[in-house]
């Protein structure tokens, strides 16, 4: 189902969620599921690469407000308060809190392996989050219900030149199971989605167009929409039996075995003999 069928619900009516890096790919989606689901919604971006008019756009097809969109690079602290500043002048607070932004650079070979890419990876991928959380308790005097890392299952697989990236989500998954401990008795949910891959211009650069086609293809890659509607049943409050958890959201892509791919048994394709 794309995010324009089904039902709008009002089951986050009246609540203020920011998701980091909400104007393309991924934050998009989540952005405009969780505005469909009745939120209040900002964005932030760093480098303005997406069309405004066409983000409006994308809402308005939907019958939902625009987000707010506000410039504010994740990994510089002084723009993360500036960032929670505004929007707890225009709401008073925050509720939901996605941490979609990542940024490693890929990894050709061993030699490319060094201290200060890797130290890129955490300070893009993995510390904002942390940061934010804090943030947000200071400036608003509270901290939000609900928090959702967006992580990958890099650090379970091998992925081509994703190894700072790797590293960097798998210290945010440990961050965030922490977190949610901490956080435990302030009634705070820490949770994380681990998307599959995803046809996005930040799968594009790392994986190449050609890999992320073939991955079509074989009907391997997850729906945008599918992995930001699980981080609205995370805000929803219906599984808030769950904190300091990893929610896998790959349409099963990532049970599929080399066994059964080598023995010529297509599980991405193949259909039951029943059906
Ligand atoms: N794509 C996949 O296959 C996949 C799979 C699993 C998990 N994920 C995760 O999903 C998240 C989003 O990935 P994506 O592929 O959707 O990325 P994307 O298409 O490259 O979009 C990135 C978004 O973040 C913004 N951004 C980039 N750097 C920023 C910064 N320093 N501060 C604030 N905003 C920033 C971008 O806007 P500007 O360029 O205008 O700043 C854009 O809105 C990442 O955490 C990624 O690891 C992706």
């Amino acid at each position: 189902m794309s995010s324009g069928e089904g039902a709008r619900f009002t089951l986050l009516g009246g609540k203020t969620a920011l998701v980091t890096g909400g104007t393309m790919g991924l934050g998009r989606a989540i952005a405009l599921e969780l505005a469909r689901a009745g939120a209040w919604v900002a964005v932030s971006q760093r480098w303005g690469s997406a069309d405004r008019g066409e983000l409006d756009a994308c809402f308005a097809a939907e019958g939902v407000a625009p987000p707010m969109v506000v410039d504010a690079d994740a990994s510089a602290p002084e723009e993360t308060r500036a960032l929670v500043r505004r929007i707890a002048e225009a709401r008073g607070a925050l509720d939901f809190v996605i941490s979609n932004v990542a940024f490693g650079r890929a990894t050709q070979s061993l030699g490319e392996l060094k201290w200060s890419t890797f130290e890129i990876a955490l300070r893009y991928s993995t510390w904002p989050l942390v940061d934010l959380v804090q943030t947000i308790r200071e400036i608003c005097g509270r901290f939000p219900t609900h928090v959702v890392a967006v992580s990958s299952l890099g650090p379970e697989s091998w992925y081509p030149g994703y190894d700072t990236l790797a590293a960097a989500k798998g210290a945010l998954d440990a961050i965030c199971r922490y977190l949610a401990l901490r956080l435990r008795a302030d009634g705070v949910r820490v949770n994380v989605i681990k998307p599959g891959v995803l046809d996005t211009a930040g799968s594009r650069r790392i994986f190449g167009r050609e890999t992320i086609g073939k991955m079509r293809d074989r009907r391997m890659l997850t729906d945008p929409s599918a992995a930001a509607r699980a981080c609205v049943a995370l805000c929803s409050g219906l599984l808030d039996g769950m904190t300091g958890q990893c929610l896998v959201v790959d349409d099963g892509a990532s049970l599929m075995s080399d066994l059964a791919l080598m023995a010529g048994d297509d599980p991405a394709t193949r259909r039951s003999s029943d059906g």
